[in-house]
């Protein structure tokens, strides 16, 4: 007794430590629980019946086993072996015949839900075509109807339907938005996967890579930004505007020189790195660094800065050279902060 109670108290932290871990789970944007828009609500539904397919089963088995366990136990006096009985015709055929029912219960939705969530929708008449391009650790969202490009925050219009193209720059990723959809791996091979989903309503979701692949994985964060199709439309004209530039002429050579050799704003810089077109209307820096209007967020400027003074510390192993390597100076630093934090976009 005093052996068990010892082992019991020795297990309390570890089960501690994971009631901790599992509430983590439960954040509310990254819960499929929550599901905000018709493909996730399906997949929830196919969720539910299987859990309740399973519930039924075993309240049932374990009602039909406590009941022969206290029936048939051991009576005071008895002393031989029970009646031994072999074979029940009647019995076997239930107890595969049910099975059989709840398998096909389970199975006819389920294939079917699947078959259409892998439906290609890419070249329907009014979907939003966005070609996602996963890179160590940032995402890359293309927009060829519109001729747009961003990075870490995919603008989408509500109610539309959202047809996806996924592929990877580097190593496999996967594409994960859990309150609107399942996932979707980006494949290092070639091969291009396209799914779709939508936004009922306008919000910001959470995104993250779902497919460990480096150092920074965990850091490999998005977010979707659903706003009504007049907003879309704004924010489409607002990103095809003419680049902004700093305002002064000797950091915005800086800026050119050092930042956009990689870098995209508008219709200047490179393919290499995120495009940075309105970076300071976004909900985050680097996908994880929050800005302020999200939970726990900071201002864009000091989050740019954090950046910008040291990207390994803020994600370990990513590929923008540190900026003070380039021979930015700290002035050259905040300055170049202070405008990308300024650079936002009215839509
Ligand atoms: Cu990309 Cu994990």
């Amino acid at each position: 007794m005093m052996k068990r109670w010892q082992a019991v108290k020795r297990l309390l932290p570890l089960l501690a430590v994971f009631s901790l871990l599992l509430a983590g789970c439960g954040r509310e944007d990254l819960s499929v629980l929550r599901p905000q828009g018709p493909v996730a609500q399906e997949q929830l539904g196919l969720m539910k019946l299987a859990i309740s397919i399973m519930i039924v089963v075993l309240v049932i088995v374990f009602a039909i086993a406590a009941y022969v366990l206290v029936k048939f136990r051991r009576r005071k006096g008895q002393n031989g072996v029970p009646e031994q009985v072999e074979g029940n015709f009647k019995l076997e055929i239930i107890w595969t015949v049910i099975p059989l029912v709840l398998v096909i219960i389970l199975a006819v939705p389920t294939v079917q839900q699947i078959f259409a969530f892998g439906d290609d929708h890419y070249n329907d008449k009014d979907a939003v075509q966005v070609k996602v391009t996963s890179h160590q650790y940032w995402w890359e969202f293309e927009y060829p109807q519109y001729g747009v490009k961003t990075a870490q925050t995919l603008v989408i219009p509500t109610g539309k339907k959202i047809a996806f193209e996924l592929k990877t720059a580097d190593v496999l990723h996967s594409f994960w938005v859990p309150s609107l959809s399942g996932k979707m791996d980006t494949n290092p091979d070639g091969t291009i996967n396209r799914f779709s989903f939508s936004a009922d309503k306008e919000g910001v979701y959470r995104g993250k890579c779902a497919e460990l692949c480096g150092p920074s994985h965990g850091f490999m964060e998005f977010k979707v930004k659903a706003v009504n199709g007049d907003s879309f439309n704004n924010w489409v004209t607002a990103m095809k505007a003419p680049a902004v530039l700093p305002e002064d002429p000797a950091l915005a050579e800086t800026f050119k020189k050092q930042c956009l050799s990689c870098h995209a704003v508008g219709d200047q810089g490179g393919p290499v790195g995120p495009n940075l077109t309105g970076i300071g209307s976004r909900e985050s820096v680097a996908g994880i660094l929050l800005n302020e209007g999200q939970d726990g967020g900071k201002p864009v400027k000091e989050n740019l800065k954090e950046w910008l003074m040291d990207p390994q510390a803020v994600k370990p192993g990513n590929k923008m050279p540190n900026p003070k390597d380039l021979g930015l100076t700290d002035e050259q630093i905040d300055g170049i902060a202070d405008y990308l934090a300024n650079y936002k976009l009215n839509y």
